[in-house]
């Protein structure tokens, strides 16, 4: 683990520290049961904010080799992201109708999930995963994958041996990388002249107003907002030419990304407009974030106690990284929660990192259900409330612990 005494993007060496979620244990390290009674590392997890150029940034970084060689979460074992990154190839394909048979290459590909509704319109595809079982996974699946991190030397032998793809993709890959320069440098050279960069990141605005805490871990480097991003492309002689907030992950922004572009569009003018009335530039705004998370804490601890102590059964639904936030900073254990539930076959039959939870697929939660639900995968919420109807109509209930803990 290495501390950073510089902001990502501008260096700035006064950041602003406004958080301590730590110590705590890697948000995927799931563990087999022969590993339980083996010591976990814990590693600080402190979040600071740059006045001068607005990037929320993690002060620890944790070597890419240990989060990100062997990978437990699975694009293709949810259904609303297999859906969402359907919708994410049409809207390109509509908006800048590339021939048949251009390159399309994807940072981070993770399971050749978003990369496969492009080969669906006939484009060529090259996928870059460090994650080496799931590189596997989508070689299998007739993917080709590179099992590589992306950065700069590897952009060169790509654009040697392939040539310039015109589309680049890097879905929730930007808060991820260590080297971030080494990749905008890479993208840069890769990219065709008339080419498009298309990233998603979750939006800082949204993980403030709906206190997302969770979402901050330790893969998670940076916490980014229209402002800094404007900063960062114009580093590398790129700029925006488009973005859209969008829903997925609790809020995010899609980003178009172009060459040569040097002014701002409305739509991003008008949500530096947002970013402003939601003064994320005020220091005040992050602190008030930290009492909110405290507040959670307290209340969500309360009410859980509360329906223990009345004979309740609990179990956690969903077993994501940020469940594990959750549940080591509020310190729920097997006291609260019988068992976790979740479709990602890795992570079924192991336990959670730090508490120590026992990971169930969905039968489980079907034979043995609980009478209230945690729901950890409250980004699905919608989509797993529907799902779960049946459950819900017996008495079932779940907990939304954001922004407020909730029964519903
Ligand atoms: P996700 O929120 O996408 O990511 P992160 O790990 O970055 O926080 O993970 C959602 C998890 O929830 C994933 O492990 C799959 C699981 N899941 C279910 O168990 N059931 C469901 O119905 C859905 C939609 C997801």
């Amino acid at each position: 683990m290495t501390t950073r005494l510089a902001c990502h993007i501008c260096q700035n060496k006064k950041l602003h520290k406004f958080l301590s979620l730590g110590p705590i244990p890697l948000a995927n390290s799931f563990l087999q049961q022969d590993q339980l009674s083996v010591s976990e590392p814990y590693y600080p997890l402190d979040v600071c904010y740059c006045s001068n150029c607005g990037l929320v940034q993690l002060a620890q970084v944790i070597a890419p080799e240990i989060l990100f060689k062997n990978y437990a979460y699975l694009t293709g074992t949810s259904e609303p992201m297999k859906a969402h990154f359907a919708g994410l190839a049409e809207d390109i394909i509509k908006k800048f109708s590339p021939p048949s048979g251009a390159l399309v290459i994807d940072i981070g590909s993770n399971d050749g999930t978003l990369l496969q509704n492009f080969q669906r319109y006939n484009m060529r595809v090259l996928g870059i995963e460090p994650a080496t079982n799931v590189a596997k996974l989508a070689s299998l699946r007739g993917t080709e994958t590179l099992n590589d991190f992306f950065n700069e030397s590897l952009a060169h032998k790509i654009c040697s041996e392939k040539g310039q793809p015109r589309i680049i993709l890097a879905t929730n890959v930007l808060a991820h990388v260590a080297d971030l320069e080494s990749l905008l440098r890479g993208v840069n050279r890769l990219l065709a002249s008339d080419g498009v960069f298309v990233i998603e990141v979750p939006y800082l605005v949204d993980m403030l107003s709906k206190v997302e805490f969770d979402t901050i871990y330790h893969e998670h480097l940076r916490y980014f907002a229209v402002r800094p991003l404007v900063t960062l492309f114009s580093k590398f002689d790129m700029g925006i030419a488009d973005v859209e907030h969008i829903s997925v992950h609790g809020g995010s922004l899609r980003v178009y990304v172009q060459k040569f572009i040097h002014s701002l569009p409305s739509s991003v003018t008008e949500l530096l407009d947002l970013e402003t009335e939601a003064k994320i530039d005020s220091l005040e705004t992050y602190q008030k974030f930290a009492e909110d998370i405290s507040r959670i804490k307290e209340e969500l601890l309360s009410l859980l106690k509360a329906l223990k102590n009345q004979g309740a059964k609990i179990a956690g639904y969903g077993a994501p990284a940020k469940g594990n936030i959750l549940l080591n900073y509020c310190q729920i254990g097997m006291d609260i929660l019988d068992y976790v539930t979740d479709t990602t076959p890795f992570k079924q039959g192991r336990y959670t990192p730090g508490m120590h939870i026992p990971v169930f697929p969905e039968s489980h939660f079907h034979e043995f259900p609980p009478d209230y639900a945690l729901l950890l995968a409250w980004n699905y919420a919608d989509e797993i409330l529907r799902e779960e109807e049946r459950y819900r109509q017996a008495g079932g209930r779940f907990i939304v612990p954001i922004p407020r803990p909730q029964i519903v």
